[in-house]
């Protein structure tokens, strides 16, 4: 048995450089990194986006609770300590493979427009679209959370330790306080402005009226009796009664008020979906359907992909890159024009082989292709006379992945939306978020109807994309990433560069990113991919150095090994044993 903790090599921000000091990583010669060993084990294995987060749920784990269990001491702490990126005041996707019936499922938290939003929640009074941040900051962009209930109802089905138990450490680290992270302490100083608007945002993340400084203890006893009240009562208590009215009051009494009310929250429910898989050279990759647009366009990218031997090609071959960025766009075409929620929109069939075929073929040229539009799937029962979209999705967001020793296997992105949400605090002591302007700010463009639009009662597109590879019916990679609508590009390459590139889960996880989604090629500043830029160009791709900052907490299970692998570009870390 052995515990260990993924290393931190590649070096890109300021957080990662401190843990990368300690292990100096040898220099690169191609696109693949040069990266310590994944963390191996043998029982169980869990990955997420901060320390103590991944402590909590792998004490769950020493104790023989399921990954379910770990989940909800992971979520925990994570709401604490990573309180810009998830928590009880956001939403989240699971996908679940059982291992005693060999069954894939997933449960849908996302959170839900309220009842009183309607589509122009996000017009200016001459009706045209919201300026980004002004519909962010404030009320109007707050959704009914999701997370709380997506916690209890993954304990309710595949639990076995006591619920009650499962917030303790989260309750301890709140009471007794907890050292600010580094990266915490630099997004805080870099949202200073935002996160002055509200009093109670304004108290937490500034105390003194300056940013929380890295190491700072912090404390928040509110969360933990926010905690104490979900433990004893379950989430009753949380979606009626104090909590629930503190949500509200917040909402609605904010600079910028909301709409939502007690009944959104106490309506509010978690959906089971059926899991939307996509054949994979020989394996099945399955993930969250709509309202999350991750595994359809994750799918139709592989899809495509399949048609070419990438496999041979290698990643550091400019052509791999021109076929995985021109897919990329393709599925992010018909993305924009057809993916919504599919309880208010029917969608044709987006996972169809012969019109999958038919899009790779498009791919076929030498060159970047000079126009990408939406194409033409077939349908049974579908609403194809949509415009297209491009809701502004901007990277915040975290990703869980946990084996347990049954072999059950768990991935779940969670997320408050942008980067502290909508900047409003809760007395609860959580964030609520800004998920409402996942939708379009648009409703129509030149008089057609765009399928994303707000809607009262609907949930937002989205574009977290956990993720679970079957092979033979047993999983082979539990993968997702943060990273706004990047998390498609995050998360179809790292499972490329594992499956057909051979790289051990860390090294896939650190590869250097290159993402397109509507036709500039994104190019992660600092690596080697800086050094694919100039074959692209002359393929006609725009080209954009930029930081990346993804997330991916993987892990790989090879027969009876699981390796974790944790995101260099933030703080995360597997443990395993
Ligand atoms: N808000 C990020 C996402 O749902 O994709």
């Amino acid at each position: 048995m052995r515990t260990a903790l993924a290393l931190l090599l590649l070096t890109t921000p300021a957080f990662a450089q401190e843990a990368a000091d300690a292990v100096a990583p040898e220099a690169a010669t191609g696109l693949a990194p040069e990266v310590a060993a994944p963390v191996t084990s043998t029982d169980w294995m869990v990955t997420a986006a901060n320390p103590l987060a991944a402590e909590a749920g792998a004490q769950v784990l020493r104790d023989g609770g399921s990954a379910a269990d770990a989940m909800v001491a992971v979520q925990a702490v994570l709401g604490l300590v990573e309180p810009q990126s998830s928590g009880l005041g956001g939403g989240a996707f699971l996908v679940w493979y059982d291992a005693a019936t060999g069954e894939t499922t997933t449960l849908d938290g996302r959170e839900t427009a309220p009842m009183a939003a309607t589509p122009t929640l996000f017009q200016t009074e001459n009706g045209e679209p919201m300026g980004f941040f002004d519909a962010v900051v404030g009320g109007l962009s707050v959704g009914t959370p999701g997370t709380p209930m997506l916690m209890e109802e993954a304990h309710r089905r595949w639990g076995r330790a006591s619920w009650s138990g499962l917030f303790d450490d989260a309750i301890e680290l709140a009471d007794d306080g907890f050292a600010v992270s580094l990266r915490l302490a630099e997004l805080v100083t870099g949202d200073a402005e935002r996160l002055a608007v509200a009093p109670a945002t304004a108290a937490y993340f500034l105390p003194n009226g300056s940013p929380l400084q890295k190491g700072e203890t912090l404390r928040n006893p509110a969360y933990a009796a926010t905690l104490r009240a979900l433990a004893a009562e379950g989430t009753d208590a949380f979606y009626s009664g104090e909590v629930a009215e503190g949500i509200v009051a917040t909402v609605r009494d904010a600079a910028q008020p909301g709409v939502l009310t007690m009944d959104d929250l106490a309506a509010y429910d978690v959906v089971e979906r059926p899991a939307v898989c996509a054949p994979y050279h020989g394996t099945q990759v399955c993930g969250m359907g709509p309202p999350s647009s991750g595994a359809l366009t994750v799918g139709q990218i592989l899809a495509m992909l399949e048609y070419h031997d990438i496999a041979a090609m290698g990643p550091d071959d400019p052509e791999v890159w021109r076929l995985i960025g021109d897919a990329s766009r393709l599925a992010f075409a018909d993305r924009g024009r057809y993916m919504a929620d599919s309880d208010f929109v029917p969608m044709p069939k987006l996972l169809d082989g012969a019109y999958l075929r038919d899009r790779a073929m498009l791919l076929s040229g030498d060159d970047a292709l000079p126009e990408v539009s939406a194409g033409s799937p077939p349908w049974d029962h579908a609403a194809l006379d949509f415009a297209d979209d491009v809701s502004l999705e901007l990277p915040s967001t975290s990703h869980i992945s946990i084996v347990d020793g049954d072999g059950n296997a768990l991935s779940m992105t969670t997320t408050i939306e942008n980067g502290f949400g909508s900047r409003l605090m809760t007395p609860g002591g959580f964030l609520l978020n800004n998920e409402l302007t996942d939708f379009s700010f648009r409703t129509h463009s030149d008089g057609v109807p765009i399928a994303n639009r707000v809607e009262p009662g609907k949930r937002p597109r989205s574009s977290m994309s956990p993720t679970i590879v079957l092979r033979d019916g047993a999983p082979v990679m539990v993968v997702g990433s943060p990273g706004g609508s990047r998390i498609i590009g995050y998360v179809a390459k790292t499972i490329v560069a594992h499956l057909d590139w051979g790289m051990d889960i860390q090294q896939a996880v650190a590869l250097p990113h290159l993402v397109n989604r509507f036709g500039t090629y994104d190019l992660e500043e600092g690596t080697a991919a800086e050094g694919l830029g100039e074959a692209l160009t002359a393929m006609g791709f725009e080209t954009n150095v930029r930081g990346l900052t993804s997330g991916l907490h993987v892990i790989s299970i090879d027969g009876d090994t699981l390796s974790g692998g944790a995101d260099p570009r933030r703080e995360g870390v597997a443990i395993g044993e």
